[in-house]
């Protein structure tokens, strides 16, 4: 057997233990994930209900071109059905836009510290890969921009960036796509976009009037609370849509998953909620790690990044012993965490265990 040797080298993704595993290993009763950037509040009712409405349905393929979530959330953005594809999460438009536009070779731009999907799926396709550093946790246009040449395909830009947090602003972003050549694709991930309201950020579909070779990218797996579903859609010129389409399996997202899409994108009240709670834990985080004396990057989506001043992997094995799951071990930030904004209650309940793992290493210490 002979596998192609570019994926020989590539990490089987490894998911984080599960929850019970932890429980039972650490003897404790209850624990924390705030590890994923999963919607602590759950998922729209109505989303649950359109659910169990397909129960009867589950003999019957789904719908491959998801017409009747394609309209409505054609509509609600305000653009033509053609320019809509769905995956199996955002993930899936990442993989199916590699496969669709990367042959071996190619040269595709990332930042050195961003969303892993799209350097593992550009290394199937044997692209290679260039990746540009952040500047203060921060995606660098101008020397992304100096690194395309004619063999360049791809610009991936993470806006939030996980797992930064920060943004690129609407004048950055405008003058990177002007001068961004015709050839090159862009893409704007947005997986985290429906919780920012700040006036700087861009929003990527007004975007795509002014520029062709933009694909945006979405997901029903943050906000919307639905990530067990796995569905997530890409918004793009009708071209680039087509070309994507070519490559994406039959038969990809489930009638589950696009009937609580539907029924989601109409709950405004459970967004709306959402996203007042996640600023609300923002600024308590905020407040706290000021008070702690520790730095973080400026959150916009539903996590944050923070420099706990030691090696993180320590301060992820003390946290978990309290119960909580975070995320360490960044290549290029190896003293800095990231964790999910959870309910209130998980928020205190992460900054008392954060506390005492920083007391206790300085009384150690
Ligand atoms: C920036 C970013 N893009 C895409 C995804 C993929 O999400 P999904 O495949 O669940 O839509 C994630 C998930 O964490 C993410 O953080």
């Amino acid at each position: 057997m002979q596998p192609k040797s570019n994926i020989v080298h590539l990490p089987v993704y490894q998911p984080g233990k599960p929850v019970e595993d932890v429980k039972r290993e650490l003897g404790l009763t209850e624990i924390i994930k705030l590890a994923s950037n999963e919607n602590p509040f759950g998922c729209s009712e109505h989303a649950k209900a359109a659910i169990m409405e397909e129960l009867v349905n589950l003999n019957i393929y789904p719908d491959g071109a998801s017409i009747e979530l394609t309209a409505a959330l054609a509509a609600k953005l305000g653009v033509e059905t053609n320019q809509l594809i769905f995956g199996t999460g955002s993930s899936e438009i990442i993989l199916m836009v590699a496969r669709a536009f990367l042959v071996p070779g190619d040269e595709t731009i990332m930042a050195d510290e961003t969303f892993p999907q799209y350097k593992h799926n550009a290394e199937i396709e044997n692209a290679r890969v260039i990746e540009v550093p952040l500047k203060d946790g921060k995606h660098d246009l101008p020397a992304m921009l100096a690194k395309v040449n004619n063999r360049t395909k791809i610009i991936w830009i993470c806006n939030p960036n996980n797992p930064t947090g920060t943004i690129v602003s609407i004048p950055e972003l405008t003058e990177f796509l002007k001068q961004v050549p015709s050839h090159v694709l862009v893409v704007l991930d947005e997986a985290y976009g429906e919780y920012i309201e700040d006036p700087d950020y861009p929003d990527g579909v007004q975007l795509l009037r002014e520029f062709r070779n933009l694909i945006v990218l979405r997901t029903f797996s943050k906000i919307y609370g639905l990530a067990s579903l796995r569905i997530g859609y890409g918004i793009g010129h009708a071209d680039v849509i087509r070309f994507t389409n070519q490559v994406r399996e039959p038969f990809n997202t489930t009638r589950a998953a696009q009937a609580a899409a539907k029924a989601a994108i109409a709950d405004h009240a459970f967004i709306t909620y959402c996203r007042e709670q996640n600023k609300q834990g923002i600024a308590y985080l905020s407040g706290q790690f000021d008070r702690l004396g520790l730095t973080y990057f400026p959150a916009y989506g539903n996590f944050m990044m923070f420099d706990a001043k030691r090696p993180s992997p320590e301060v992820f094995d003390a946290l978990l012993r309290r119960g909580i799951i975070s995320r360490s071990r960044w290549t290029y930030y190896p003293n800095h965490i990231r964790i999910t904004v959870g309910t209130q209650q998980q928020n205190e309940q992460f900054i008392a265990a954060l506390e005492q793992v920083l007391q206790e290493e300085t009384v150690q210490g």
